[in-house]
């Protein structure tokens, strides 16, 4: 039997694939029922196990499924029947293998996921881990291709905490040859073995910054996501004073006036991020947003068939 091809992390990628993906989203992007790239995913059937809340993932998920002629089916925490102590996680990984195509799953725990794979017998995607976001950073690279005539040597900045989408971000751009600099307090850095990976992914560039003022001069794209994440709840005191000075506001963007500026979304504005700049003229996250369903449609093709 095949192995399946799972999505845990953009590590499980090669440049080709990327670029595979990227080309297929382009064609769905131009029609969504899948007939300019000719995907088709009817009686195909994916399960979305989804631990914690989300909006535009698994909308991607169920709508990218239905509009490709498949189905999934999606259950919250407290519906399926592991990770409250009920089901040992293999055992459900093994079980949901015998009904379904694929697996997504959304989960606090990356070991969690892990786990899971470990026992599954069809793909498992991560649609989001407290370590990684796959799903998104594909989007966004294919956002920054779409947005963009070269991406090779792009300079992006990321501004603010080392979250799970940004540890998946910046892999993917070093995968793709883009310039990647990060500006975060120095303790919220990624840890010294992530930081190796990430480099050793492909020719782009990892650089950190003290400074979100240096960091973002000469940016083509300012990003950033929230200082909380899901799961981090206890530290939102501790995180909204250490990431006070990362504020992407419109003081900041004046030091980098011909960056357009990004978000994965949900975003706490006020915070991370100014009402001013997410609603301004140089905010993107709409159309951003927008690229997770032909994304998401192409990771489904590429894992279900
Ligand atoms: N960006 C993102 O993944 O959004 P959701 O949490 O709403 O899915
Ligand atoms: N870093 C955020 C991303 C949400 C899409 C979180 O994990 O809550």
């Amino acid at each position: 039997m095949n192995q399946p091809r799972h999505l845990l992390t953009i590590a499980d990628l090669d440049l080709e694939t990327v670029a595979s993906l990227c080309a297929t989203a382009k064609l769905l992007d131009q029609d969504r029922t899948g007939r300019a790239a000719n995907a088709n995913l009817s009686q195909r059937v994916v399960a979305l196990l989804f631990e914690r809340p989300s909006t535009r993932t698994r909308l991607g998920f169920e709508s990218g499924m239905a509009y490709l002629g498949g189905h999934a089916v999606s259950m919250s925490a407290g519906e399926f029947q592991f990770g409250h102590g009920t089901e040992d996680v293999t055992d459900a990984a093994r079980a949901a293998s015998q009904f379904v195509d694929g697996v997504l799953v959304r989960t606090g725990d990356h070991e969690t996921l892990e786990q899971f794979t470990s026992a599954a017998e069809i793909p498992v995607v991560n649609a989001l881990s407290d370590r990684a976001h796959p799903c998104e950073a594909l989007a966004d690279l294919y956002f920054l291709q779409s947005r963009f005539e070269t991406i090779e040597g792009l300079p992006v900045t990321w501004v603010g905490d080392c979250t799970n989408v940004a540890r998946s971000f910046a892999s993917v751009c070093v995968l793709a040859g883009i310039d990647v600099r990060i500006a975060c307090p120095p303790t919220y850095r990624f840890d010294d073995e992530t930081i190796a990976l990430i480099r050793s992914l492909g020719p782009g560039s990892l650089r950190f910054f003290d400074d979100p003022v240096s960091a973002v001069e000469g940016s083509a794209v300012v990003y950033t996501d929230v200082w909380t994440s899901m799961g981090q709840e206890d530290e939102r005191e501790e995180r909204l004073a250490a990431f006070s000075a990362y504020q992407v506001n419109s003081d900041l963007l004046s030091s980098a006036p011909d960056a357009i500026v990004m978000h994965c979304l949900p975003a706490n504005r006020g915070k991370e991020i100014t009402t001013s700049v997410l609603d301004g003229d140089r905010s993107v996250v709409w159309q951003q947003a927008k690229t997770r369903l032909p994304m998401q449609q192409a990771i489904l093709e590429y894992v279900c068939t």
